[in-house]
């Protein structure tokens, strides 16, 4: 097997719980994922990446696992599971699954016994402190809000980084780490592709700084300070590679918010993972300190200047993932696109200007057909979290109800996990049932994949060729291989980049506005139209005429400067 055949690859992510509900419960399960994977390898796709689907009391959707060797009964079967691992491989789709290990469920059997009996060989897998002064031992604050330290005793307290029903794991007992490489090898003797890493980055924590400067309202300190890449987390992840990955030829692909001094240990050619998301665009519309309710002011520049800072950093270390969605986000056209804006045209052109960078691309369900943000009702219709936590925070700091419904509604995660609209049929044809474990959005007959897929023009049909012209026998090598450059334009509102490689050129050209404008393009060489999502090319002299939203792609046959 090619040690990197995941650089050519093209991902697409599943929110099984969204995405096709095989026995009318309203909640999506691994035999609706068998039951689309014909539509998945008619879209071109070769790996599918499957959010959580172990056993777990669904706190966090998964992501809160109480025994990672068996499927939720939500989900189906064990059975289940190698049924799609094996019909997927007949259609040339590996599988990633995701790898929890930063965190189990506080229902994991581990944890129930470690919280039993403090003296239980279990107690130190997690991490348990003594309070202070009556209360926890210092001012962390979890992810989605609130204390990351929970009562679990007298003066005992164990840390949460995420919801409490998430107590964090202790990777400094070598024992704990035995039982998690157990458990990734017995996943991958399975033959999957490979894991999706989830929070990988927090697995290293640092209590010599005990509390740190309170950064909000609440007195307390984001638990980021003192657990995100903290120094010797890089002995865990080398321990973690060779044990596990590197034996499999795994393709891994890491939720790491990595600082640039240490990207060559995790993407360079030994790094400890094969790419990583990077968030530096994804999360533009938000402060890093993760309030939603105080939404950045970010303009067209701040997007160009970090998608390009990060295709240029990364390609000088190693490999990227791409995404412009996932179901942490919110939907790409609501995030990126003006609100009156979203069309035809500049749902393509986002497309384009993703697919077409350098990295592996991530398609979320639901992105190549255009699925837009959900307006709830009220706060009752949210099922996540911390879009709950990010309203009440919001409430706390003085904001109206309304606003603050607004604004957590506006960045919630739920947008991007209401039901796969597959057709205009009831629930949007994701399921038979009276009601969904999520509302459907009230778009889903004019946006579904059935009437997509009959109409040439769709944004479905645009994402089918962006995935075959990466594939393609022409443009395969420079679209992977080929070399990141920022095109420099005379109209900032233009986002340009080529691909370079040694056998040939590519010109990606964005009009990111609703308003024609041109540009000038080198007269000396000799260019082929590749697309535009106009069909036609305009052209006056020896400029480009760029209608509003327009992408278009130009192949460099001889002598481009
Ligand atoms: C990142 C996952 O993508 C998210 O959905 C989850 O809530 C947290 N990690 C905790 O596991």
């Amino acid at each position: 097997m090619e040690k990197k055949w995941w650089k050519n690859a093209v991902v697409y992510q599943c929110y099984p719980k969204s995405f096709q509900d095989s026995n009318e419960d309203g909640i999506g399960d691994i035999q609706g994922i068998i039951e689309r994977l014909d539509y998945l390898q008619d879209l071109g796709i070769d790996v599918l990446w499957i959010c959580p689907v172990y056993q777990s009391p669904m706190d966090d959707n998964g992501y809160d696992i109480s025994d990672y060797y068996h499927v939720d009964e939500s989900f189906g079967t064990d059975e289940d599971l190698d049924r799609l691992i094996g019909e997927a491989g007949k259609r040339g789709i590996r599988i990633l699954m995701d790898l929890v290990v930063n965190h189990t469920s506080d229902e994991h059997v581990w944890f129930r016994e470690a919280l039993q009996d403090p003296g239980s060989e279990y107690a130190d897998y997690y991490i348990f402190k003594e309070g202070v002064d009556g209360g926890p031992p210092n001012n962390w604050r979890s992810h989605f809000g609130g204390s990351a330290w929970e009562k679990a005793g007298d003066n005992r307290y164990y840390l949460h980084a995420f919801s409490k029903k998430q107590p964090d794991l202790n990777w400094e007992n070598p024992k704990l780490r035995e039982e998690i490489y157990k458990m990734i090898n017995y996943w991958l003797d399975k033959g999957l592709g490979g894991f999706r890493i989830d929070a990988i980055s927090n697995i290293k924590k640092n209590f010599q700084a005990v509390t740190f400067e309170p950064d909000g309202e609440d007195g307390m300190c984001f638990v980021g300070k003192g657990i995100a890449n903290q120094a010797g987390i890089e002995v865990f992840l080398s321990e973690l590679k060779e044990r596990t990955f590197q034996p499999h030829n795994s393709m891994t692909v890491a939720e790491a918010n990595v600082p640039e001094e240490l990207l060559d240990h995790f993407i360079g050619e030994n790094g400890f993972f094969s790419m990583v998301f990077d968030f530096s665009y994804a999360d533009i519309d938000i402060p890093q300190t993760g309030e939603w309710y105080k939404p950045t002011n970010w303009t067209l520049q701040d997007l160009k200047r970090n998608m390009f800072h990060s295709q240029l950093e990364t390609q000088k270390r190693g490999w990227g993932a791409l995404y412009l969605e996932n179901h942490d986000q919110p939907r790409s056209l609501n995030k990126y696109l003006p609100e009156g804006d979203i069309n035809q045209y500049s749902t393509t052109m986002l497309a384009s200007l993703f697919m077409l960078l350098r990295g592996t691309p991530f398609i979320y369900q639901g992105q190549e057909i255009g699925m837009s943000n959900i307006l709830m009702d009220s706060m009752d219709d949210y099922n996540d979290p911390a879009t709950k936590d990010q309203y009440q925070r919001a409430v706390n700091s003085g904001m109206s109800s309304e606003q603050a419904f607004e604004l957590a509604g506006r960045r919630s995660r739920d947008n991007s996990r209401t039901p796969m609209q597959w057709s205009d049929e009831k629930n949007a044809g994701f399921s038979g049932a009276e009601s969904t474990w999520l509302k459907v959005n009230k778009n889903y007959p004019e946006i579904n994949v059935a009437s997509e897929l009959k109409n040439e023009d769709s944004v479905l049909n645009f994402y089918k060729k962006l995935i075959q012209l990466r594939k393609s026998g022409k443009y395969k090598n420079i679209l992977t291989e080929g070399t990141f450059v920022p095109e420099e334009t005379e109209d900032q509102n233009i986002i340009a980049y080529r691909r370079v490689s040694a056998e040939g050129e590519i010109l990606a050209i964005h009009n990111y506005q609703n308003k024609e404008s041109k540009m000038v393009l080198d007269g000396s060489g000799s260019w082929d139209k590749i697309f535009s999502n106009y069909g036609e090319m305009r052209t006056e002299g020896n400029h480009i005429i760029l209608r509003a939203y327009e992408a278009l792609a130009l192949h460099c046959t001889d002598n481009c400067k």
